[in-house]
This record gives C-alpha cells, sequence and structure tokens, in this order.
C-alpha cells in the first residue's frame, strides 16, 4: 500500500501517520518530522531549511525531493504512508516519475479537511518532545506530566511555526501551493475525501474503511 496523507495543517496527518502505521504495518514518513531533525544541527544547510520552517513557508523543491527520496528507496516496493509530501504540483510531479522509474505507483491520496476553527485550536495547544518529537495536545492527548514526554521523559515545547502568526502564513501556503494537489489527484481518480472532525480513532476508522474496502 503506497499512501499520501494530504490537508491543512492541524488536520492530523502527523497523528493518523503514525497510527496508520501500526495498522498496516508500513513505515510513515513524515517531511515535517525529518526536516524538524534537521534542522536540530548546525550545518550551514540545517541553518538555511530553518528560516523557512520558521516562517512557515515551503523549503525549496530540491532539498525537500532530496530527502524524500532517499528515505523511499528503502520502502517503495513495501509500501509507505507519506505526510507532507508532496505540497506542490512540482513535488508531485517529481513523486510521479520517480515511482514511475520504479515501475510503481501510488494507490490513494487521503484528504484530510476540517473547519480551519478547529484546525487552528489543535495547532495553539499543540506540543511536541523535543527529543523524540511526540506529539501531544493539551485537552485532546495530554502528557501524564506537566510538559513531560509519556514516552522519553524529554521536555515538550511548542513548535516554532505553531505561533499565531506563523499559523497564518501556512494556512496562507497551503492555499496558494498545496491545495491544487486536491485537483491533480482527483483527475488520477485516487483521491479520497476523509473527515478529519472526530477524535483520532474515529478518523483513523474512516481512513482505514477506505484503504481497506473503499
Ligand atoms: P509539517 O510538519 O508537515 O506541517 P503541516 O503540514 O503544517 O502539518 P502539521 O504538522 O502542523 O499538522 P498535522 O496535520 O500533522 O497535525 P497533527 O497530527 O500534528 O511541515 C512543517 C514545515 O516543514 C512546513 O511549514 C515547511 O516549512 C516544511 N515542509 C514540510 N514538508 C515540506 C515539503 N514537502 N516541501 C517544502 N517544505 C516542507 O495534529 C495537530 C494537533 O491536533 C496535535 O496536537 C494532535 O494531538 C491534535 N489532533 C490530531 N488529530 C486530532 C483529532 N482527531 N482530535 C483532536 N485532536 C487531534
Amino acid at each position: 500500500m503506497r499512501l499520501v496523507l494530504l490537508g491543512p495543517p492541524g488536520t492530523g496527518k502527523g497523528t493518523q501517520g503514525k497510527m496508520l502505521e501500526k495498522e498496516l504495518k508500513i513505515p510513515h514518513l513524515s517531511t515535517g518530522d525529518i526536516l524538524r531533525e534537521t534542522v536540530k544541527k548546525s550545518t550551514f544547510l540545517a541553518k538555511k531549511m530553518a528560516k523557512y520552517l520558521k516562517r512557515g513557508e515551503l523549503v525549496p523543491d530540491e532539498t525537500v525531493a532530496e530527502i524524500i527520496k532517499k528515505r523511499l528507496k528503502k520502502n517503495v516496493v513495501s509500501g509507505f504512508i507519506l505526510d507532507g509530501f508532496p505540497r506542490n504540483i512540482s513535488q508531485a510531479e517529481i513523486l510521479d516519475n520517480f515511482l514511475k522509474e520504479k515501475g510503481i505507483c501510488l494507490d490513494r491520496v487521503i484528504y484530510l479537511e476540517a473547519k480551519e476553527k478547529i484546525l487552528i485550536k489543535r495547532l495553539k495547544d499543540r506540543r511536541i518532545c523535543f527529543n523524540c518529537q511526540a506529539v501531544f495536545h493539551l485537552k485532546s492527548s495530554p502528557p501524564q506530566r506537566d510538559l513531560i514526554c509519556d514516552y522519553c521523559n524529554g521536555r515538550l515545547t511548542q513548535r516554532d511555526d505553531d505561533k499565531e502568526e506563523t499559523i497564518k502564513r501556512r494556512f496562507h501556503e497551503y492555499q496558494e501551493k498545496t491545495k491544487s494537489l486536491i485537483d491533480y489527484y482527483r483527475k488520477k481518480k485516487i483521491l479520497v475525501k476523509i473527515s478529519a472532525d472526530g477524535d483520532k480513532q474515529t478518523v483513523l476508522k474512516r481512513i482505514l474503511r477506505e484503504v481497506k474496502y473503499g
């Protein structure tokens, strides 16, 4: 199974990606997670990428495409769940060509949607572990101890791009660049629209129903 998770910030791509990884036993590859790990380093490239992430803007296509191709090489046959890639038509074409060279294609693109009001609440109260990147939400999935990660005892922090101004810019980037992928994949007849409104388990069930029986 080769899946892409698509949707505006906060729809739960990362959350569902991790749950689907367990259910379907295929790896979840998140460009956001990979880039956040990369910018922790003190290289020239890391510093350059950090600026894009902090501003809530897309990192240049070539940089992200190289990262994702490297990771996909290991998983391309057995299957994968891509979260955060592609983000625009140019990245979608890069992915199509890469898969075509291997003689395969995507099975489904899961488009998660919910009202912006709900998404903003999710993003403002999200906290992530600085150490292992586990994701929490202060109300819907709080850690057992205040601001301490349940999995590694790491410190929970707010993502730089979850500040109000940057959230607005990320929604703008989504509207300007990523939304056009809905039509791109609809034309290929692999787009599945799923409501991301509801608790995590409810959304997971909706996705699994489509992926297994749709
Ligand atoms: P990325 O990390 O991909 O950010 P995003 O697309 O904005 O998505 P988010 O991670 O904010 O949200 P999500 O949908 O994963 O929601 P989550 O599951 O965490 O990218 C970050 C940056 O990296 C970009 O801005 C860009 O700079 C760069 N980048 C990444 N990919 C790139 C690419 N391909 N090209 C160029 N640049 C790229 O959930 C959110 C919160 O809600 C959590 O607290 C969670 O616990 C909670 N929650 C989730 N589901 C539910 C639910 N059903 N009910 C209640 N709460 C829920």
